[in-house]
């Protein structure tokens, strides 16, 4: 085996990257990428213990630090600051005290109040698709998380897209970008954090002095009372936007993705409504939107297949663990019916996705309706999906037409 039958960055291995991980997880469960400079890990087992382990950082500053070496002076310095309070990169007991504020925000009553604003989104971006005769369902993906987070935070439409185009510029740096214009990256990157968090503390503000009670309101509160600062807060609200939105767009586009390749499965959730829950599991098991997460390495670890020193990078295998045999049966095999599995696309430990729940949500609003309101969905023959293969971290679609 050669190390490029190894390159999980590979354009060619973005259509069907299973048989990469299954590869890897064989022959190489710890495999350093000599292209990328860091490890990838692939097992079920070994991926748990990365996630849960405490000699395992989040912190990714030395990795940015690096980054910064190969750009133009300054040009990721506000990005960078950002990270240093940034939930998703940071650790205990730092990362607790932000965890602990953001799940108030998060729990399940909150997520139910929400259902209705899911469902006013999807109905009204696919009833505009289908008045233009078409079902581009990669633009209603595109807007749906999106529209339903700016609504919860209480949002002005005027300044929605370019938040919304802002926060993708920033998550594409985030994502492990695969893109030779990396300068442009990050200097867009850089930019749109600085205009993102300037519009959020003028909200903040506002509602400092006149509280209210959407989500921007509820930050506000835990700002004036001093439990945030304003860069914890606008990045806070950074953070939501960006990791609710492209996961949940792609991994929308996923789950139609495999149902419309498995049509007898698409009729079958047809006839079975209620099991659209477990067919959203299933299809978070089999092709995440998240096949990637990164770790740095603080104290020796030893894993099945290898050792980790100190400062290694790692890219740990979401999706590959989920493909794993020794997890799951038939692993390479979609099946809706399976029966719910303790899939890792949601990640463990500390980081566990805090918006697990709503995302299950906007997933089901949005399979429930599609299975209602378009029983003949299928592909566009002419037009078929075509996977973007930019990141390491996001897995999706450039393109998803469809017929309906
Ligand atoms: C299908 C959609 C989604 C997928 C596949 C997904 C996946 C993940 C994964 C794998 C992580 C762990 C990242 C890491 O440890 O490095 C994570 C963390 C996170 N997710 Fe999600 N996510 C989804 C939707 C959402 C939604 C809708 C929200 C909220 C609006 C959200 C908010 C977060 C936050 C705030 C974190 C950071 C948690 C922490 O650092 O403690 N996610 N997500």
């Amino acid at each position: 085996m050669t190390s490029n039958s190894m390159t999980v960055t590979d354009p060619a291995h973005f259509d069907n990257p299973f048989p990469v991980y299954k590869t890897l997880r064989e022959q190489a469960p710890v495999y350093f990428e000599p292209t990328m400079g860091f490890h990838i890990v692939t097992g079920y087992q070994n991926v748990k213990k990365l996630l849960t382990h405490s000699g395992v950082s989040s912190n990714r500053q030395a990795m940015l630090q690096e980054l910064e070496g190969k750009l133009k002076p300054g040009s990721i310095e506000t990005y960078m600051e950002n990270a240093k309070v940034s939930m998703i990169q940071l650790d205990p007991p730092e990362h607790t005290r932000l965890r602990a504020l953001a799940s108030s925000f998060f729990h399940k009553g909150t997520v139910q109040e929400w259902v209705p604003v899911m469902e006013a989104n999807f109905h009204r971006l696919i009833k505009n698709e289908k008045q233009k005769g078409r079902l581009n369902l990669g633009n209603v993906a595109r807007h749906y998380p999106a529209d339903v987070i700016c609504d919860i935070f209480g949002m002005p439409h005027y300044c929605r897209e370019s938040y919304i185009k802002n926060a993708g510029k920033v998550a594409k740096l985030f994502g492990a970008p695969i893109d030779n214009e990396l300068q442009t990256v990050a200097s867009e990157a850089n930019q749109a954090s600085i205009d993102n968090a300037r519009l959020i503390a003028g909200f903040i503000e506002e509602r400092v002095d006149k509280p209210c009670n959407d989500l921007l309101g509820h930050m506000a509160k835990s700002y004036g009372d001093g439990e945030l600062t304003m860069r914890e807060t606008t990045t806070l609200c950074g953070l939501l936007l960006t990791a609710g939105h492209i996961t949940t767009t792609e991994l929308l586009c996923n789950g139609v993705y495999q149902l419309l390749s498995h049509p007898e499965q698409w009729v079958w959730l047809q006839k079975n409504p209620e099991r659209v829950p477990d067919a959203i599991e299933e299809i978070m098991r089999f092709d995440t939107s998240v096949p990637f997460t990164i770790r740095v390495i603080k104290e020796k670890i030893s894993l099945d297949g290898g050792d980790l020193e100190p400062g290694d990078v790692v890219a740990v295998g979401l999706s590959a663990a989920n493909h794993d045999p020794e997890f799951c049966e038939r692993p390479d095999e979609f099946d809706i019916t399976r029966g719910r599995t303790r899939h890792l696309a949601f990640a463990a430990g500390p980081h566990v996705c805090l918006g697990a729940l709503m995302a299950r949500e906007e997933l089901r609003v949005a399979l429930d309706h599609l299975l209602k309101s378009c029983p003949d969905l299928r592909f566009d023959p002419d037009n078929l999906p075509q996977r973007r293969c930019d990141s390491l971290m996001f897995r999706g679609f450039k393109t998803f037409h469809l017929q309906y």
